[in-house]
């Protein structure tokens, strides 16, 4: 694969943290947002990586951002939208839950997806939205967080069509591919046995499909299910 400059958005721990560390070590330039200082950005600013401080929860934070990322960085090559949140609904707060999932997960990427394809016009290959299994069959507990990746997945198809062919978009979409250290031992096996394959897969999963994506120019407009087989777990 050809030298990239991958910008991954809330790559500070877990699978943003992965994939960005992968990237680096293949020899890729990367540069990340995170919001809060952590061990991952410590360590990918080490590994060389340009870390830059974002919060996607208000428009201004996620205006600063782009001016920010079009003022350092150079020749990106490759958008990677992994910046996320996860919150059930609470009848107290379901208008502002709705709304900052929609800001983080759909907002964002598009506000983010239209000032870098003007500034980086020359150099930008593909983004990849990472989304989320529920977006295709909802949640009953995560309904808002559902309904905003099933956005994500939409603005997909529709930058596929408006880029094409210069710029491939597509989505990753997993189910359960790491648990939280929070999760007890009965929520993993439940989540475990939620899929045909059983397994809880890590992040490797994810970025050999990011990996796949930035090198396969015959993609674009796919939503890509990395799921066990969950959708084919019926009764
Ligand atoms: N892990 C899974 O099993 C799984 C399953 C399905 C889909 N996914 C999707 O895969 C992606 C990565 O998952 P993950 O588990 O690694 O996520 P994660 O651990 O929750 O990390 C998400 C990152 O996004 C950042 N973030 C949250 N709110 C933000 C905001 N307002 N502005 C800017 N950044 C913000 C967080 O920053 P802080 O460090 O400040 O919290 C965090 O570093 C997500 O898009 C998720 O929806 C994951």
């Amino acid at each position: 694969m050809n030298t990239q400059h991958v910008l991954i958005t809330g790559a500070g721990q877990r699978l943003g943290l992965h994939c960005a560390q992968t990237l680096l070590e293949k020899g890729h330039q990367v540069t990340i947002t995170y919001r809060t200082e952590k061990v991952g950005v410590d360590r990918l600013r080490d590994m060389g990586a340009r870390c830059i401080q974002a919060d996607f929860a208000s428009d201004d934070g996620i205006s600063r951002c782009i001016d920010e990322i079009k003022a350092k960085a150079n020749g990106i090559t490759a958008i990677v939208h992994n910046a996320s949140t996860w919150s059930s609904d609470t009848p107290e707060q379901r208008g502002s839950i709705f709304d900052n999932m929609m800001q983080v997960h759909a907002k964002a990427p598009y506000l983010i997806n239209y000032a870098l394809e003007e500034a980086f016009r020359d150099s930008l290959k593909s983004i990849t939205h990472i989304s989320d299994f529920v977006s295709q069959v909802g949640s009953t507990k995560h309904t808002a967080y559902a309904a905003s990746k099933a956005a994500l997945d939409n603005l997909t198809l529709s930058f596929a069509r408006k880029w094409a062919p210069a710029i491939r978009v597509n989505s990753i979409s997993p189910s359960m591919i790491i648990f939280n250290e929070h999760d007890d031992a009965a929520y993993r096996q439940k989540a475990l046995a939620k899929s045909l394959v059983g397994i809880e897969p890590g992040e490797s999963v994810v970025t050999n499909t990011l990996l796949y994506l930035l090198e396969n120019a015959y993609v674009t407009g796919q939503i890509i299910s990395l799921n066990g087989g969950r959708n084919l777990n019926l009764p």
